[in-house]
């Protein structure tokens, strides 16, 4: 592949921002230089004057709906949205139809990633009641964790047997990803909610019948298991204020139990309900503005340790169905990045802060070597965005396949220009590469999606034997 020098891109990478040539050739970074390359012949030529460049985004929680849910979103629609937002990796979620509860049905989602996917991938092998023993056998390289629902969203994947919890702390051979909702207050405020409003239940009643109450019991205590068990537990979007003091600030360093925020938990508030209604239905809900403002601090000092989407579609018909028929999630893939830049136009997050949730601390976290920063011998995962190019969010711009968004008629000042992914061009100037396959790679080793230090076989679809 012919090399490509990007040149005086401002660099924004482990805590630095910094003017510098960067050399890409054979899917790696090969040179970072703060003094100018010269002396290359026959590559392209990319300027980047004015440009920031920063490690492509490493999102540890989407839901891209294949197989079985195809009709909100898939693989190829998804990925291509991430490629526009500036997000080169994802790590994919079980409750897909059939839930992944078994290695087949695992192996089954890498041939599909493998066949379309233009960024990279790994999914989680999903947990259930009964299919601890099944869980045991996948092996750490394959995947990027093990998820458990803890409370049931969509999909019912719910882990609610005491004696399964105990065996899925005290035996879980990666990192615990959770969805931390406790079922029974749920149900109770649920009931509740219908005997006073019947079919009509307003959507701005989401985060009191998915409760901050609800968040803490759930949350806390899967931590006191954690704790118990000296489980690796990941705490899923973290959505109340009460919930942080269940975390560590400061680095990842040793951390046995950490947490991540989402985009619309950080975005908006349960003001934006009345406006917005059911396409800001998640679980958990978006609570209230004391909530997002600690939930901001917590990403600031530590306490949450990677920023994630939860991107999870559905289509506008079903999103348009009244309270109980209606499914929460929504899209955000192409968007969160272009979103955390306007906070950090907004003053709430800098620069370095931004690329350190979003890339730096899921690559240490999962374990991904050689990807996550802008360094010589790293994958070249790149994004390259204008931090002054406004855009408004439309229908006409949206790439994923339920073509529709929450930031639909919001301006973001920044845009993302191009995305490379294992070097090659994924996404320039508003087009999205389709050819460009992840599991074309020749590479043996792209990074590891386990605790363990092994070469992985994350992304690499190619290349697993
Ligand atoms: O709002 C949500 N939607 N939260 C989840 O945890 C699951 C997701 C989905 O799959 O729709």
């Amino acid at each position: 592949m012919k090399g490509t020098i990007i040149r005086n891109a401002t660099v924004v990478n482990e805590a630095r921002t910094f003017t510098a040539d960067v050399f890409v050739q054979d899917g790696r970074i090969a040179e970072v230089s703060e003094r100018g390359i010269s002396g290359l012949r026959d590559v392209n030529e990319v300027e980047a004057s004015g440009l920031h460049l920063m490690p492509g985004v490493i999102d540890d929680q989407v839901h891209f709906r294949e197989p079985g849910l195809t009709h909100k979103e898939d693989i190829a629609h998804a990925s291509a949205a991430a490629a526009a937002g500036g997000v080169t990796s994802y790590m994919e979620m079980p409750n897909t139809v059939p839930n992944t509860l078994d290695r087949v049905l695992l192996e089954q989602k890498y041939d599909l990633a493998a066949a379309c996917s233009v960024v990279n991938y790994s999914f989680y092998m999903g947990v259930s009641n009964t299919n601890l023993e099944e869980v045991l056998y996948v092996d750490p390289r394959m995947v990027c964790g093990l998820k458990a629902f803890l409370g049931s969203s969509t999909g019912n994947m719910l882990v609610d047997d005491p004696d399964a919890l105990t065996g899925l702390f005290s035996k879980a051979h990666m990192i615990l990803a959770i969805h931390a909702e406790d079922e029974a207050t749920v149900q109770a405020n649920t009931r509740a909610a219908q005997d006073r409003w019947g079919d009509a239940i307003p959507m701005e009643q989401h985060p009191l019948i998915r409760s901050a109450e609800a968040c803490y019991r759930s949350s806390s205590n899967a931590v006191a298991l954690a704790r118990e068990h000296g489980t690796r537990l990941h705490v899923l979007h973290i959505s109340t204020a009460r919930e942080l003091e269940l975390f560590s600030p400061g680095s990842l360093d040793g951390k046995r139990i950490t947490a991540e925020a989402c985009i619309h938990h950080l975005w908006f508030t349960d003001e934006a309900y009345a406006t917005k209604g059911s396409l800001i239905k998640w679980n958990p809900a978006v609570k209230t503005q004391a909530d997002r403002e600690a939930i901001r601090q917590a990403v600031k000092d530590g306490r949450i340790d990677v920023v994630a989407t939860d991107h999870a579609p559905h289509t506008l018909e079903e999103k348009s169905r009244p309270y109980m028929q209606c499914p929460s999630g929504g899209p955000l893939v192409q968007h969160s990045l272009v979103a955390m830049l306007e906070l950090v136009r907004q003053g709430v997050f800098t620069l370095e802060e931004v690329v350190h949730k979003l890339s730096h601390a899921p690559a240490r976290m999962f374990d991904i070597t050689g990807r996550g920063a802008i360094k010589e011998g790293y994958q070249a995962d790149l994004v390259m965005v204008d931090l002054n190019a406004p855009w408004t969010v439309e229908q006409g711009n949206i790439l994923s396949k339920c073509g529709w968004s929450p930031f639909e008629g919001q301006q973001f000042s920044a845009r993302v220009i191009k995305t490379w992914v294992n070097g090659e061009l994924a996404y320039s100037d508003g087009a999205v590469d389709r050819t460009v396959r992840v599991s074309d790679s020749t590479d043996e080793t792209l990074c590891t999606s386990s605790l363990g230090s092994d070469p992985g076989l994350w992304g690499t679809g190619g290349t697993r034997g």
